[in-house]
């Protein structure tokens, strides 16, 4: 036993130093080391190099390109390129200090040889997609003693196989587009080990710019110069942006397309996309290699395939024949012009046509007898997918592209009667309704996770391919994006999202922040899922409810702590990269949150009149002007590197589109400078606008009425405390006193001292309650506050908090009610029941204020309340009002995912009444329409609120349960409603559970 132990610890001690001495890169196991372990061979060595890198010059010139990058990255990381030798030869000319090989199965005559000599075994990879291996060989030529090999089962494998090394030696994929400081080594080893990485989990796998202006066109426009044919959008920067996809071992890119032209603006685009070894595709709206632009450039006559077939076919034949010598995704099908709607009515029959004569055209072009065999893609996007339901034929080898609803939530995937090949296109930025999204990020990567996880369970695999706008600032979930589809093994079970931020932040940041880093993006990604920035407003937060909007933004300010705390620990190298993908995301996001919550309350303050409204408006003045510095900041770092990537307007969206400035919300002031009619001090409470004296209309009709009411307090209220604030209206200090009645009432502070020169010295009063000593049952204690100034024509205000100290028995466990609400965390069940392998699992931050629960499986099939798995939640209940409970249940979830015959449902059931089953998103209204409500719930953050009615019977104790009817179903939180529920965004905090 003892023995047992001690060797599980060295081994655990053996595997982290291990760890430590190795450089990272996600997901796949060392290869590199900065030590010398046993039969390791040197690379570098005290700062010395002491190898080289052969290439086959017959092997894809992708290929040998890659080579060289590796030969720089050494470079990066060492202080010395490695010496890069490219012939055409086999083993008799090599260097003696050749120790890396790297070449094609089939085109590289030494690995070839390798494999002949049984040297090597490639077995794994042959003939494989893009798989490769590496290992070390002994006398793998004369005068060669050892030598690392790298073998690709094609060009891409070996270029995988290249960039594994590259990131292993300490180069991030992302070291130009995030500057993340390559490490600083003198000395690397290859290890002794043989890695080999198979086919990719997805087959296509890339990302879509869209939407590039201004942020990307103005950063293009400033730094790449201007092609012949107009915008940058040239084989320099396409280069780039190859080499990222290659890095991160994707290899499919749908250009940009917003107002460029990747086959025209620049001619060597499309040799480029190719020589890289970059499968090029265009988007869902640009059929065969022809963007949009193009046509309204260059077309002949309208985009009306019934009127215009004739030249469109001709339009589309230059595309093909443009495109033939390289590797392509071919877009198939039709949407009208500018990525709308083809027609107000389903025409199934016309895009049967256009793709039939696409295909022939592919057929013709490319001088193919079985077009089966060209790689075709047709996106059911919007109202494409209207059309496929309504019976659109789509040939068999045609890959579907399914998509998401714009807004990151999947619309649909493969039934098992739909065979075709298939794929998702999803979004991570958006352009239109009920808002763009494309400012900065707002992805949550768990939300991702769980919508992916789906999409691959259900056989979406072909192709995946994410809509990133202008590719900054979304760098953690494209790498995170790709990271999954390359390697789902790695990265698709639940729970990994937090393993993958994890090895994320090690490479970007190193291993002594990464805990800290990995936590800060996964937080980010929660707060941020919320609701996206753009849809953010005063509003959006509750000002007087449960303390939401400055809990929320308390919360942001704690996160940009913490992110700027690592910030000021990390060496001056890594700064840049954490400002881009860490820090200024967080500060940026923090300094919106608090100008709408300022703005809020602002506005309050001014209409309670409080003297502090007017330093409300200066501060939110001076975010303005913070937010415009930090916008600075990003724009010219770095010598102007990302000049115009932070120019997106962020600020006053009246509509879906972006405000052409931002624009701040309306502030209010109070006047000053003349007397206040009710004197120098005034009195509000929570939950109430009004304050007094006078002014109170909410609270009573009577204008000179000065009493406030508190919301009740009761032992089981999640907060223990209710607040009194006191303000100056005016410019005169003054000192207050709190007076409770009741002995059983203790308030604090119970006096102080308000001076309207200094807003922060607005009072607030926390008024609590001893239950020990409270009386029994329903009770009101009264409350006054007196000043040391006079109250105008007014009386002393006062204050009244009703109490509740009900009784329950020692023996319950479970949420308790108070104030006529029970709020419950959906993953917090008393008990869950399984359905042999059918059960909850627990998603990470999923929920609306935490984490959230689905069905697993999420292939299983639909699920009845008789034996389904079920959630129950045990309450106590004070207060059973005769018309019943409302129970609204929070949902996140796909839209409904599964076909006519399996929309999403679940079932509740109250106190042992018989269940009610609920499908949440409602049938289409029309085939072009999406489901009623889908606003509101993608504006809210994902999240579906459905309420049913219940009957309560007597108080005490009761059951609620829940039942996922089908996979795919989140839910996030739960709120039974008495009467008690008051307005917010986020839904009461959750109750006490006993
Ligand atoms: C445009 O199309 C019309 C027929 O629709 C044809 O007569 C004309 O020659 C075309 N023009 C060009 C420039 O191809
Ligand atoms: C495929 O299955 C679904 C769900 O069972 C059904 O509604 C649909 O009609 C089927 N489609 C075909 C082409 O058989």
């Amino acid at each position: 036993m003892v023995e047992t132990n001690l060797r599980f610890l060295r081994t655990l001690l053996i595997a982290v130093s291990f760890f430590v001495a190795f450089a990272s890169a996600l997901g796949s196991k060392p290869i590199i080391s900065t030590s010398k372990p046993k039969g390791a061979l040197p690379l570098f060595e005290n700062g010395n190099v002491v190898a080289s890198i052969h290439v086959d010059s017959n092997d894809y010139p992708g290929v040998v390109r890659a080579a060289h990058d590796l030969s720089v990255d050494f470079g990066h990381v060492t202080g010395h390129n490695m010496s890069l030798y490219t012939t055409q030869s086999d083993a008799h000319s090599l260097s003696q200090r050749t120790s890396i090989i790297i070449g094609t199965i089939g085109k590289s005559k030494l690995v070839d040889s390798l494999v002949l000599s049984k040297k090597i075994d490639v077995s794994k990879i042959k003939g494989k997609w893009e798989s490769f291996q590496t290992q070390l060989v002994q006398n793998p030529a004369p005068g060669v003693s050892q030598a690392l090999v790298i073998v690709g089962s094609d060009k891409r494998g070996s270029i995988f196989g290249i960039y594994e090394v590259s990131e292993q030696i300490g180069v991030s994929p992302w070291y130009y587009w995030a500057d993340v400081a390559p490490r600083k080594h003198s000395s690397l080893y290859a290890l002794n080990t043989k890695l080999v990485r198979g086919e990719p989990s997805i087959k296509y796998r890339g990302i879509f710019l869209n939407d590039e202006a201004p942020a990307l066109a103005g950063w293009i426009n400033a730094n790449f110069p201007r092609g012949k044919y107009g915008p940058g959008f040239n084989h320099e920067f396409y280069s780039r942006v190859f080499e990222l996809l290659l890095r991160l071992k994707a290899n499919f890119l749908w250009p940009a397309m917003w107002d460029s032209m990747f086959g025209v603006d620049d001619p060597k685009n499309q040799e480029t996309a190719d020589f890289y070894g970059i499968v090029m595709s265009t988007s869902h709206t640009e059929p065969l290699q022809m963007s949009t632009k193009e046509w309204n450039t260059l077309g002949n006559g309208t985009w009306d395939y019934t009127t215009n077939s004739a030249n469109i076919d001709k339009y589309w034949e230059r595309g093909v024949s443009r495109a033939k010598n390289f590797e392509n995704m071919w877009t198939v099908g039709m949407r009208g012009n500018g990525d709308n709607i083809l027609s107000g009515t389903v025409v199934t029959e016309l895009l049967q046509k256009v793709v039939s004569d696409q295909r022939k055209i592919l057929s013709d072009v490319l001088g193919v007898r079985d077009v089966s065999k060209v790689p075709q893609v047709w996106c059911l996007y919007k109202d494409i997918q209207a059309y496929y339901e309504h019976g659109m034929r789509v040939p068999d080898d045609i890959t579907l592209l399914w998509t998401d609803d714009n807004w990151g939530n999947v619309r649909r995937l493969p039934l098992a009667n739909e065979t075709n090949p298939a794929g998702m296109y999803y979004h991570f930025d958006f352009v239109g309704d009920p808002r763009d999204y494309k400012w900065i990020n707002t992805v949550s990567l768990q939300k991702t996770w769980e919508q992916l996880h789906l999409t691959y369970e259900r056989n979406a695999r072909n192709i995946w391919v994410v809509n990133v706008g202008d590719l900054k600032p979304l760098e953690l979930p494209i790498d995170y994006y790709l990271n999954l589809a390359y390697d789902y093994d790695t990265w698709g079970g639940i729970d990994k999202v937090i393993e993958y931020e994890k090895a994320w932040a090690t490479r970007e940041f190193g291993e002594d922040v990464a805990k800290e880093v990995a936590d800060i993006v996964e937080t980010y990604g929660f707060y941020a899922a919320r609701r996206r920035y753009e849809l953010v407003d005063p509003k959006t937060y509750n000002i007087i409810n449960y303390n939401e909007a400055e809990l929320v933004l308390e919360q942001w300010k704690n996160l940009t702590s913490r992110a700027e705390a690592v910030y000021a620990k990390l060496p001056a190298e890594r700064k840049p990269a954490f400002f881009e993908m860490v820090l200024h995301p967080t500060k940026a996001a923090y300094i919106v949150y608090d100008i709408h919550v300022s703005s809020a309350k602002n506005n309050l303050y001014a209409y309670q009149r409080r003297s502090s409204a007017n330093a409300l408006a200066e501060h939110v003045l001076e975010r303005f002007q913070d937010d415009h510095d930090l916008t600075q900041e990003y724009n010219t770092m770095l010598g102007g590197k990302w000049s115009h990537m932070m120019d997106q307007t962020h600020l006053g969206y009246n509509y879906w589109q972006q405000p052409m400035r931002n624009t701040l919300p309306p502030l209010a002031w109070t006047q000053l400078l003349e007397n206040s009619l009710s004197g120098t001090m005034g009195v509000a409470v929570e939950s109430s606008n009004g304050s007094v004296p006078g002014d109170d209309h909410f609270n009573s009709a009577e204008y000179n009425n000065n009493t406030l009411v508190l919301p009740q307090l009761d032992p089981y209220a999640p907060v223990q405390y209710r607040t009194i604030e006191i303000f100056a209206r005016g410019t005169k200090a003054f000192d207050f006193k709190v007076s409770p009645h009741n002995p059983w009432v203790r308030v604090s502070p119970s006096s102080g001292h308000v001076d309207p020169r200094n807003p922060a010295t607005d009072v607030k009063v926390k008024v609590s309650v001893d239950w020990n000593k409270a009386p029994a049952g329903h009770n009101v204690a009264f409350i006054n506050i007196t000043s040391s100034e006079n109250y105008g024509n007014f009386d002393m205000p006062s204050v009244n908090l009703p109490i509740h100290k009900p009784s329950i028995p020692p023996s319950f466990h479970g949420f308790v009610e108070s104030n006529k609400l029970v709020s419950i965390e959906a993953s917090h069940a008393s008990r869950k029941t399984k359905n042999g392998n059918v059960q909850y699992e627990t998603l990470r931050n999923l929920g609306r204020t935490g984490d959230a629960l689905t069905l697993f499986p999420v292939t299983c099939d639909k699920q009845n309340t008789a034996s389904g798995p079920r959630l129950e939640y045990d309450l106590f209940l004070h207060t059973a009002p005769t018309y019943g409970a409302n129970i609204t249940v929070y949902l996140g979830a796909a839209l409904n995912n599964n076909g006519p015959d399996r929309p999403l449902k679940y079932a509740i059931s109250f106190d042992d009444a018989p269940p009610q089953e609920i499908q949440f998103i409602p049938d289409l209204d029309s085939p072009l329409a999406m489901p009623k409500g889908w606003d509101q719930a993608v504006s809210d953050g994902n999240v579906w609120k459905s309420v049913t009615q219940h009957k309560v019977g007597a108080v005490g104790k009761k059951i609620l349960k829940l039942w996922a009817l089908e996979p795919s179903v989140v839910f996030q939180k739960v709120v039974i409603d008495l009467g008690g529920v008051k307005d917010s965004y986020l839904g009461p905090p959750e109750s006490v559970r006993l």
